[in-house]
């Protein structure tokens, strides 16, 4: 696991927009898979801009979500479908064709979600995956003691997580029990994960993951497991991090032909 320092969550969006032009660079219809809330936001101004000037050519992308809420009427602004095409599928120019996401709103939960876990691997599975961390550790919506191997399915939220999500909605009772994401299992057979975190409130979940044992009560830590998994921080979310001089002096001293 390679751990990046970052000034501020600007260098943040850059740093992984670079990463993700490489990489559509060298396959122009590369499976990205894009998370929701606020912090990724950078990733998808800067990723936009490079689009804007010409820097990116990004006609051929794929994008996928990794989780989704249970029950939110089609066309909710807050389900993670119209966050996903108003944040990233639109200002890249591209349309719905080239989405792929779970039915939060189908009849068969439980079904739905084995099919988008099917459709990601019948898809090529995906090329890079974009993470943040919940202040519980989690990733994509898997709550602390999901287990390490877990497919995709429906979790229940936290109250801790349904607290932080309240800011999206009028009321904390608005925000759904029930989602359905990407289980850990399938987030590790993405080929490279980017996991971002930024702020003083992400630093302990950070630690825990990075420094930690790998538990299931931490699902940030699974990524551990991962044979190239990015963690990108802004230094209010490194200061918890023991071996923070360690990951400086390793990232400075990185060969450039090596990219993220
Ligand atoms: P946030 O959400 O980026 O809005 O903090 C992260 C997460 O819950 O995974």
């Amino acid at each position: 696991m390679e751990i990046v320092i970052v000034p501020d969550p600007a260098a943040a969006g850059e740093l992984i927009a670079a990463a993700i032009t490489d990489l559509l660079t060298d396959k122009p219809e590369a499976l990205l898979g894009v998370a929701t809330g606020s912090t990724p936001l950078p990733i998808y101004q800067s990723l936009a801009a490079r689009v804007a000037d010409g820097r990116l050519d990004a006609s051929r992308a794929r994008i996928c979500q990794l989780d989704e809420y249970v029950g939110l009427p089609a066309g909710h602004p807050e389900s993670y479908r119209s966050v996903v095409l108003r944040e990233v599928v639109e200002p890249l120019g591209l349309t719905e064709d080239s989405f792929l996401g779970p039915d939060g709103n189908a009849e068969d939960i439980a079904a739905a979600a084995i099919a988008y876990d099917r459709a990601l691997a019948e898809a090529g599975g995906v090329d890079l995956q974009i993470l943040g961390i919940g202040t519980d550790g989690h990733i994509g919506f898997n709550e602390p003691c999901s287990s390490l191997s877990s497919r995709t399915r429906i979790k229940t939220l936290t109250r801790q997580t349904r607290v932080d999500n309240a800011r999206f909605f009028d009321s904390i009772d608005q925000v759904p029990h029930h989602v359905i994401t990407q289980g850990i299992g399938t987030i590790l057979e993405a080929r490279h994960l980017v996991l971002l975190a930024t702020g003083e409130a992400k630093a302990e979940a950070v630690a825990l993951a990075v420094e930690g044992p790998l538990a299931a009560v931490v699902p940030a830590s699974a990524l551990q497991l991962h044979q190239h998994a990015t963690v990108v921080v802004d230094e209010a979310a490194a200061s918890k991090l023991k071996l923070a001089g360690y990951f400086r002096d390793t990232y400075a001293a990185k060969p450039a032909w090596q990219g993220l």
